[in-house]
């Protein structure tokens, strides 16, 4: 079964599995569909994390986020007076990380593939050649941008025509398709040499990017430890930094386990209360603590030991908020110093795939490489631009996330699996920017502790908080008047907002069958077969 953000990219996925890859195999062609058929998010110009568990049990997680280029500096995006100047780290050449997804794909291919590679990406090259007809939302989201394509591009984008986009039109990727052959042909160097990479840094030159040759050919993704904890009974496998993705979550269910979440009820007044304020002391952490572990020390186990957690929470209390102006970083005993794509595939044989990849916001930078036809991040929004100042989720961060040459972006990323004695159990994920962490954290709960199927559970309403603002943001649907009033009252601020996160997900069932979990608020699709 595949579970991605669009129907076209589950199929290819699926079909390759079909003809005896395994998921290693689809993961890698749903990866290189989504960046024809999603190009919101799904890409070759962005990066991501993997985390997968074989049919053995063997667990491993790929880093292929991208880097910072090697002319980045600290003070980037500020002016002479060291104000964040607004945009900079957000749209346009400079916003953009030197991609990681292609290095991502061919690494895993090489340890972990079955097929030829050329088979993985061909369905890509052919899908992009015939076009794919766009749905409402995504004639809406091109739409939507068309100024913003315009804007950050010396060439009129193809995604870019005089007409409105309307549901139903097909959108061809010409360009984009002969980038897939080189990289169908020539591999890691379909893109990181040759004529892509020649296309890729005079598109740079065009505009004020700092992507050189040398940044290109350096760029490696990397085989990560896998972060694993225990939720009553569950195994938690889920991504290391420079995602904080996988700790923030361990760290989160740690501390809601002395709470009897199913007992107080789903969505009720208690269990909000105990996931709120878990989650704004994780997300203190997050702020100070977290950054590329290659640059900075991260200090994993003290930031899961369980003593830490307990005492983390020691400070709340049932009767009142604990405003976050009261909540810092946790003092460790040593310490020196919204658009994204997730997807979840399970082989036949049992080997689960679990990767969450993105350009950033919706379509990046909103550059496109000329005539290479291929959207760029603006992952460099995800370092901190300056102490304290939020990026554009609201996030803010220090030091550990400070930019410098060649270091990789803090990400929420949170690509998880979950065993239940020995045996695969769940495999999840979704986009969201800093609300990634709490949307997987909801998810994971309501199966396990409010006994919902994997569909219900990915399609519940959410909330989420994030430390600052010191706020519960919620959907329309996703907390009861009475339950909202008696929060208030306890001197919680809930803040209204739009929907958030796709969560795309698998359960294995009692029986050994698949049951997928695909979210509506987007033209989400499980393929199975
Ligand atoms: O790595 C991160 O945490 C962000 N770049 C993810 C962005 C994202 O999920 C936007 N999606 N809605």
């Amino acid at each position: 079964m595949v579970v991605s953000a669009h129907p076209d990219a589950s199929r290819i996925g699926m079909e390759v599995m079909r003809k005896g890859g395994n998921a290693y195999d689809a993961a890698i062609a749903t990866q290189f569909a989504l960046a024809v058929a999603f190009p919101v998010a799904g890409n070759i110009g962005g990066g991501g994390f993997m985390v997968s568990r074989s049919a053995s049990g063997d667990i491993a997680t790929l880093d292929f986020r991208e880097t910072a280029p090697g002319a980045a500096t600290e003070t980037m995006y500020q002016d002479s007076l060291g104000n964040v100047v607004d945009g900079l780290s957000t749209d346009g050449h400079l916003a953009v990380g030197v991609p990681g997804a292609v290095d991502g794909m061919v690494r895993i291919h090489q340890k972990m593939g079955s097929l030829p590679w050329a088979e993985l990406v061909q369905p890509s090259i052919d899908l992009a050649r015939n076009g794919v007809v766009l749905t409402e939302k995504e004639a809406s989201g091109l739409n939507y941008t068309k100024e913003a394509f315009l804007e950050n591009n010396k060439h009129v984008p193809y995604l870019v025509r005089n007409k409105v986009w309307q549901a139903g039109d097909t959108l061809r990727h010409l360009d984009l398709a002969r980038t897939l052959e080189r990289i169908r042909d020539k591999g890691r160097e379909g893109f990181y040499a040759g004529e892509t990479a020649d296309l890729l840094v005079k598109e740079m030159q065009r505009g004020t990017g700092i992507i050189t040759h040398e940044d290109l050919a350096k760029y490696t993704a990397v085989w990560r430890e896998p972060v694993v904890g225990d939720y009553k009974g569950y195994k938690v496998i889920s991504m290391a930094p420079p995602s904080s993705g996988g700790i923030a979550l361990l760290q989160l269910l740690k501390m809601v386990t002395p709470y009897d979440l199913r007992d107080y009820g789903w969505q009720s007044t208690k269990t909000i209360q105990v996931m709120t304020e878990a989650e704004r002391r994780v997300y203190a952490d997050r702020a100070k603590y977290l950054g590329d572990p290659d640059f900075v020390e991260v200090p994993l186990e003290e930031l899961l030991n369980e003593e830490y957690l307990k005492n983390r929470m020691g400070t709340m209390s049932m009767a009142q908020a604990t405003p976050s102006s009261e909540v810092k970083a946790g003092e460790l005993p040593v310490y020196e110093t919204e658009q994204t794509t997730h997807f979840s595939v399970v082989d036949p044989a049992g080997n689960a795939v679990s990767i969450t990849t993105t350009l950033n916001g919706g379509y990046g930078s909103k550059v496109v490489v000329e005539e290479a036809g291929f959207l760029l991040n603006n992952e460099m929004d995800d370092f901190s631009a300056k102490p304290g100042v939020p990026n554009m989720f609201g996030l803010v961060g220090g030091k550990a996330n400070a930019i410098q040459p060649n270091k990789r972006m803090l990400s929420s990323m949170t690509p998880t699996i979950l065993e239940k004695d020995g045996k695969l159990f769940m495999v999840v994920g979704t986009p969201g920017g800093s609300t990634i962490i709490t949307s997987v954290f909801q998810t994971i709960l309501n199966v396990l502790e409010h006994d919902m199927t994997m569909q219900q559970a990915v399609a519940a309403p959410r909330f989420h908080h994030q430390w600052l603002p010191d706020e519960i943001q919620h959907t329309e649907d996703a907390i009861p008047a009475p339950v909202r009033a008696e929060l208030q009252s306890k001197g919680y601020v809930l803040k209204q907002r739009g929907q958030f996160g796709r969560v795309d997900a698998i359960l294995v069932l009692p029986d050994g069958k698949l049951e997928g979990g695909a979210d509506p608020r987007g033209d989400d699709a499980a393929v199975g077969f």
